[in-house]
């Protein structure tokens, strides 16, 4: 099974305990986004979740502003399908069942917001997801991301790859790099943070970055 098959068939299994485990574990990611939502657009046409997952994201997003439409893009049928539970009938979200590489690649629509939370960990290559990401950005648009960062003398977090049995492996990329990666890509960063990802259990740290265009 390539690592893809396996992400899928990993959150396929996971998606009826998904937001379980996420309030169980504690996870700050919506903390940090719900934060920077603050200053974030006052108004969204069209937002884009990439690692929708069962919709937790949106949810965040919708509790400040309510965009127009979203495009929904996950591997996984499992979790999409509770995303579709939470919002049964509602015609402003459209999912796309798609790998992130592949939809970034094939697709041309254009996005005033974006969002992926949790995604980047899975993905080998975070610098294509970013470039992806910049390109299909509107002028003066937002996107905003986690991603694991390369902490050196961290027990686990040092590495740019842990291989993890379940999904194969998980994949970093130091900040320095993801910084200069998203300026590359002509985008402005708006917010950087480190932040501890995780309170319970071994300490965790994640990035966060806003970038606009
Ligand atoms: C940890 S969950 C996060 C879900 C959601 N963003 C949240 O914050 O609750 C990661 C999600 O990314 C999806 N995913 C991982 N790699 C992917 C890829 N290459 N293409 C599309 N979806 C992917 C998984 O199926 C899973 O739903």
């Amino acid at each position: 099974m390539g690592h893809l098959e396996k992400v899928e068939s990993y959150y396929n299994a996971d998606a009826a305990r998904f937001d379980n485990k996420i309030e169980e574990s504690g996870w700050l990611g919506n903390q940090v986004l719900r934060k920077a939502l603050q200053d974030g657009p006052t108004s969204i046409g069209r937002m884009l979740d990439l690692g929708a997952g069962t919709g937790n994201t949106i949810s965040v997003v919708r509790e400040t502003v309510e965009p127009e439409e979203i495009v929904a893009v996950d591997i996984s049928q499992g979790m999409l399908d509770k995303l579709r539970e939470k919002y049964p009938n509602d015609p402003r979200i459209t999912i796309a069942r798609k790998a992130v590489g592949e939809y970034l690649t094939d697709s041309s629509d254009r996005f005033d917001f974006m969002a992926a939370m949790a995604l980047f960990h899975h993905l080998p290559d975070q610098m294509e997801a970013v470039a992806g990401m910049a390109s299909r950005l509107e002028k003066g648009g937002q996107a905003m991301f986690t991603y694991d960062p390369v902490i050196q003398g961290h027990d686990i977090q040092k590495d740019a790859v842990t291989e993890i049995e379940e999904v194969e492996a998980i994949y970093r990329v130091s900040p320095g790099e993801m910084e200069e990666e998203v300026r590359a890509n002509g985008l402005a960063v708006k917010r950087h943070e480190l932040y501890v990802a995780r309170p319970k259990g071994a300490p965790y740290v994640g990035g966060f970055i806003v970038a606009e265009k």
